[in-house]
C-alpha cells in the first residue's frame, strides 16, 4: 500500500502552511533532562525538510503513559531545548496540545518556525482515538505528517483519527525508512535468525507465536527463557517464571517444531542468590533452589553469537539478562558483539537492545537500528500498522 509522499506534499507548496507532525519523542528522561536523544535525532530529517520549505511546523508526541492525566514529570517541555539544539533553530513550547492556548501559539508561528505541543496523552481522548479530540488536533493543521514509527501500532487520535480529518497528508522520512528496512525481516533472505529477549512471555506472546514458524531459528534469552525451560520440566530455581504461560510456551515450541524451525533456549545461566550489584554469581546448567537467573551463561552467549555469524538476515529485540547491572551484562554484550560482527543484514529494535548496542559503540556495524519497539515487532509479524493504514485511506 503506497503511503503519500512527503516530497509530493512539499512540491504542492507548503510555505506558510501549518503542518502538524506526529513524531515519537517518547524519550527516556533523567530528572528534567533528556537521557537518550536517539528518537529526537531520528525525527530531524522530516522536520528540516518542512522548515526549509517554509512550513509552520507543529510537532506533537506522547511521553510515557500518563493515562489521560496531567503528570508534570511526563511533560514534553524538557524535549524542546534538546530539539532546538539538534535542529539548530529556536523551538517554542506550548503547555497544551489542543484548544485556545494551542491555537494562539500556532497562530504566532512564522514561516520556517517550529512549535512543540504538550504531551498528547494528558488527554484521555488521545488513546481512545476520540473523534472530538482528533478534530481538535486537526483544527491546528493545514496538512498532517505522521513520522511516529514507534507509535504506528497504536490506533490513537494523533495517529489515526486526525488522518481522516485532514486532506493533505504524508508519511515522514523516518516512517518510510523504518518500513523499508523492516521489510527485509518480513521478507527475509534466509536463513533468518531472530533473537528475542525480555522479561515476560506474556508481553511477547503474539510475536513468539508469529515468529516461531517464520524465523529459521528463534533464539530466546532474558527471563522469558525461564518460563520456556520450566514449561519443559527444567529446574529454574527462584527465577522469574510465569506459570500461567507454560501452555503458551509449549504451544510456541511445538509450532516451531511442526514447521521444521529451530527454537533455541539457553544451555547455561548466570545465577545469583540476591539480585543486586556485587552479589556472588555462579554459572550453572540447571538453576538450584533459591538461586535466580540474571543472564544467559557464557556458552549460550557464544552459541547465539555464532548463530548470528551464520545467518543471512537477523533481527534482535530484548536484552539477554539484567544488563543494566554491569555484572549481569556479559551475555547481552556477547550477543550484541556477535550481531554487530555478523555479515548478515541486521536490524536491532527496542529501547534496551539499541541502548546496549550504543553503549558498546557498535551502532555503525548494524545495518539498521529501529526506533520502534512494539511497532517493529508488530510489523515483522506481518501485521498492518494502524498509523500507516490511516495515511493511505
Ligand atoms: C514506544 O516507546 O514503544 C512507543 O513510543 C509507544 O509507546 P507505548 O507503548 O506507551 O504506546
Amino acid at each position: 500500500m503506497a503511503i503519500p509522499d512527503l516530497g509530493e506534499l512539499l512540491a504542492d507548496g507548503i510555505r506558510g502552511r501549518r503542518v502538524f507532525v506526529r513524531a515519537d519523542l517518547n524519550v527516556p528522561l533523567r530528572g528534567d533532562a533528556v537521557a537518550d536523544d536517539t528518537r529526537i535525532r531520528a525525527s530531524l530529517p522530516t522536520l528540516h525538510r518542512l522548515l526549509d520549505a517554509g512550513a509552520r511546523v507543529v510537532v506533537a508526541s506522547h511521553l510515557g503513559r500518563p493515562k489521560g492525566r496531567r503528570r508534570p514529570e511526563l511533560s514534553l517541555r524538557p524535549v524542546a531545548p534538546r530539539l532546538a539544539q539538534l535542529l539548530g533553530t529556536g523551538v517554542s513550547f506550548c503547555p497544551e496540545c489542543v484548544g485556545e492556548r494551542a491555537a494562539a501559539a500556532v497562530a504566532e508561528l512564522g514561516e520556517g518556525e517550529l512549535l512543540l505541543l504538550e504531551n498528547l496523552r494528558f488527554h484521555a481522548g488521545e488513546e481512545e482515538n476520540d473523534a472530538d479530540f482528533a478534530r481538535a488536533l486537526a483544527d491546528l493543521a493545514d496538512a498532517y505528517v505522521n513520522d511516529a514509527f514507534g507509535t504506528a501500532h497504536r490506533a490513537h487520535a494523533s495517529t489515526v483519527g486526525i488522518a481522516a480529518c485532514v486532506e493533505r497528508k504524508a508519511g515522514g522520512d523516518l516512517l518510510k525508512s523504518e518500513l523499508e528496512h523492516l521489510r527485509g525481516i518480513r521478507e527475509p533472505v534466509r536463513p533468518l535468525l531472530v533473537i528475542l529477549g525480555g522479561a515476560k512471555v506474556s508481553d511477547k506472546l503474539a510475536v513468539l507465536e508469529a515468529l516461531a514458524p517464520h524465523a529459521d531459528t528463534l533464539a530466546i534469552g532474558g527471563a522469558m527463557a525461564y518460563t520456556f525451560l520450566a514449561s519443559g520440566g527444567r529446574r529454574v530455581g527462584a527465577s522469574l517464571v510465569e506459570a500461567d504461560r507454560f501452555a503458551d510456551a509449549r504451544r510456541v515450541t511445538l509450532a516451531a517444531r511442526a514447521t521444521g524451525r529451530r527454537l533455541l533456549l539457553p544451555s547455561d545461566h548466570l545465577a545469583v542468590e540476591r539480585v543486586e550489584a556485587g552479589a556472588p554469581t555462579r554459572v550453572v546448567r540447571e538453576i538450584p533452589d533459591g538461586w535466580i537467573g540474571v543472564d544467559i551463561g557464557p556458552e549460550t552467549a557464544r552459541d547465539y553469537a555464532r548463530e548470528a555469524g551464520e545467518a543471512k538476515t537477523l533481527f534482535w529485540n530484548g536484552p539477554m539478562g539484567i544488563f543494566e547491572t554491569r555484572e549481569f551484562a556479559a551475555g547481552t554484550e556477547t550477543v550484541a558483539t556477535g550481531v554487530a560482527q555478523s555479515p548478515a543484514y541486521s536490524v536491532v529494535g527496542g529501547g534496551d537492545s539499541v541502548a546496549a548496542i550504543n553503549q558498546l559503540g557498535l551502532g555503525p556495524q548494524i545495518s539498521y537500528l529501529s526506533t520502534g519497539g512494539g511497532a517493529s515487532l508488530e510489523y515483522i509479524q506481518g501485521l498492518a500498522l494502524p498509523g500507516v493504514e490511516a495515511l493511505s485511506r
